[in-house]
């Protein structure tokens, strides 16, 4: 399976941070947000990450690079714990493309076309899953239903739900529903659900086909979920929803912080 982390937006929420310093290379307690999620896609079983980055990132690019002038300048003042952590980044089987005009989620996930053919996942580069227990329950779910799509959606506060896209469907089974029709950002009063897709999909590749010719939507942007509202026609999908104590959405200064807190705490480091 391929992996698809969108990772060129400017990350406008985090400026001035991010004049410089793409979001994705925030930190989250000890590693940047980026290395978590391309180590979540791995441990689902991700044979190649595609980060599907900008240009003017180059950070991102040299965090995955090798870099043996660092790692032997540690092993030789006996720092082998570093040099290992280093030599690991530097590992991940991560390649790019990039996104030459912020056309929108939908556009960005379709710059990585490569991976057309088969079941792909994406995984939103503002949220992070430290227990990696989301892609394997979405697998196992995909799987019970014939290979079927499935999206993470979380049960949002009212406020929340004009940012997200909003998922209508019936309960399945616990946790597990069957998506009737998905809208991005919907008003609080046209919201058919209070879940709302969270950052993790596990898709066919009749998507990525779809995506090629999709119209621009919301905010004036192809949209991916406009593309997984279109693929209902055709196919099943399901939305498996998360628990909101496994995932954390880093792209807003609360979330980041919030998130940092909470992992620290879990280390014992606060
Ligand atoms: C994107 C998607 C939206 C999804 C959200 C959170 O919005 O377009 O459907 O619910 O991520 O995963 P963005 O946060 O990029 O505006």
């Amino acid at each position: 399976m391929k992996a698809i982390i969108p990772a060129a937006g400017m990350g406008t929420r985090f400026l001035p941070v991010t004049k410089a310093v793409p979001k994705e290379m925030l930190p989250v307690v000890d590693k940047p947000v980026l290395q978590y999620i391309v180590e979540e896609a791995i441990a689902a079983a991700a044979d190649e990450v595609v980060v599907v980055s900008s240009r003017e990132k180059k950070a991102i690019e040299d965090h995955f690079a090798p870099d043996d002038a660092l790692i032997a300048t540690l092993e030789a003042k006996g720092k082998d714990a570093l040099a290992a952590a280093v030599k690991h980044a530097g590992e991940l089987p991560v390649s790019f493309v990039y996104q030459d005009e912020p056309l929108g989620l939908g556009h960005a996930v379709h710059c990585a076309e490569q991976v057309a053919g088969e079941r792909f996942c994406v995984l939103l580069g503002d949220v992070i899953v430290p227990g990696n227990n989301i892609l394997p329950r979405m697998m196992e779910i995909s799987d019970a239903h014939g290979g079927a799509n499935v999206i993470a959606v979380l049960p949002l506060p009212d406020e929340e739900i004009p940012r997200y896209g909003i998922v209508a469907g019936t309960e399945v089974e616990p946790g597990v529903w069957k998506v009737n029709s998905i809208v991005e950002k919907p008003a609080l009063e046209d919201a058919p659900s209070n879940l709302g897709s969270f950052g993790r999909y596990l898709l066919s590749p009749r998507v990525m086909e779809i995506l090629a010719t999709l119209p621009p939507g919301a905010g004036d942007e192809i949209q991916l979920t406009d593309a997984l509202d279109a693929v209902l026609s055709e196919e099943e999908m399901y939305a498996c929803v998360i628990d909101p104590s496994d995932g954390f959405d880093t792209g807003t200064v609360p979330g980041w912080l919030a998130a940092n807190f909470e992992l620290a705490k879990r280390a014992g480091m606060v």
